[in-house]
């Protein structure tokens, strides 16, 4: 058993082990829909009928979709396609081969919410959208294996710039990770930069998303007329994986693992 209910360390939620049960349910949906769309991911095929997919998915595994009606936003996805950093829109733009996309899904199961996303590729992957995806990918193992109490959120941000900068890539500022539970967005902000021993401290039962977005050229971004698509300034790819996860005794309890393996690479 971990702090009394209602506790909190400096504004975040310290949770209680029933609470990761919770969390760990919404992240296996979350996980198994993410698993499920790779199939769907080819060139001819719209980010559209993904997000329909997607959004029959949330439906008939008994959840549902934290995207739609949040903030106005209408669909359960997001779909960000190459220079789009995140939050890009589903529509009926065709995909071509050699795209990468992040699909970002979160639902909420009995009140807990599971946030996570990958990257995919519509035909045949080019070598530095590879490179791209693998070291975004590493960068938020980084990010997880610096997770545990006594840590702070500093040496998250650390780990996560000194790996991506150490690849060449850059880290994007202007989009962050989230505190998250029975809320979608919720105290801290995760930077995935930043210096050791900085920022508030890690305790057992604090849950958020750690999210980095790696770009190949300028860290720089910019939001379109539409008022949710973020791309590169520079146009440059960019990539980011995302989990959900708790702070345990010890470490992390990864809620959004993939149950087949799959959370990359999904273009095998
Ligand atoms: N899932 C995104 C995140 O990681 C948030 C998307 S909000 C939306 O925090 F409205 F754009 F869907
Ligand atoms: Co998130
Ligand atoms: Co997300």
């Amino acid at each position: 058993m971990i702090g009394k209910a209602g506790h909190t360390r400096d504004g975040i939620k310290i949770h209680q082990d029933v609470d990761f049960d919770g969390m760990r349910k919404a992240g296996a949906v979350t996980a198994r829909i993410l698993d499920e769309i790779a199939e769907h991911v080819f060139p001819g095929q719209t980010t559209g009928e993904i997000d329909r997919i997607i959004t029959e998915k949330v439906a008939e595994y008994g959840t549902t979709s934290a995207t739609i009606g949040y903030k106005g936003y209408e669909h359960a996805s997001c779909i960000s396609v190459n220079h789009v950093v995140c939050h890009g829109i589903p529509g009926d733009k065709k995909l071509k081969d050699g795209d990468i996309l992040n699909i970002d899904v979160t639902v909420i199961l009995d009140g807990w919410f599971g946030d996570s996303s990958r990257m995919y590729v519509a035909g045949k992957l080019s070598r530095k959208a590879e490179r791209l995806i693998q070291i975004t990918h590493d960068a938020l193992m980084k990010g997880i294996e610096a997770v545990k109490p006594g840590n702070t959120f500093g040496d998250i941000g650390h780990a996560i710039q000194t790996f991506a900068e150490g690849h060449r890539m850059s880290v994007v500022r202007d989009f962050c990770g989230h505190g998250l539970g029975q809320v979608f967005h919720a105290p801290p902000n995760v930077l995935h930069y930043g210096r050791p021993g900085t920022g508030p401290m890690l305790e057992e039962g604090m849950f958020f998303t750690i999210e980095p977005m790696i770009n190949l050229g300028r860290p720089e971004t910019k939001v379109l007329a539409d008022d949710w698509t973020a791309v590169t300034r520079d146009k440059s790819l960019s990539a980011q994986f995302e989990h959900s996860i708790g702070v345990t005794r010890n470490g992390a309890d990864i809620f959004t693992l993939s149950p087949t393996g799959k959370f990359h690479p999904t273009y095998e």
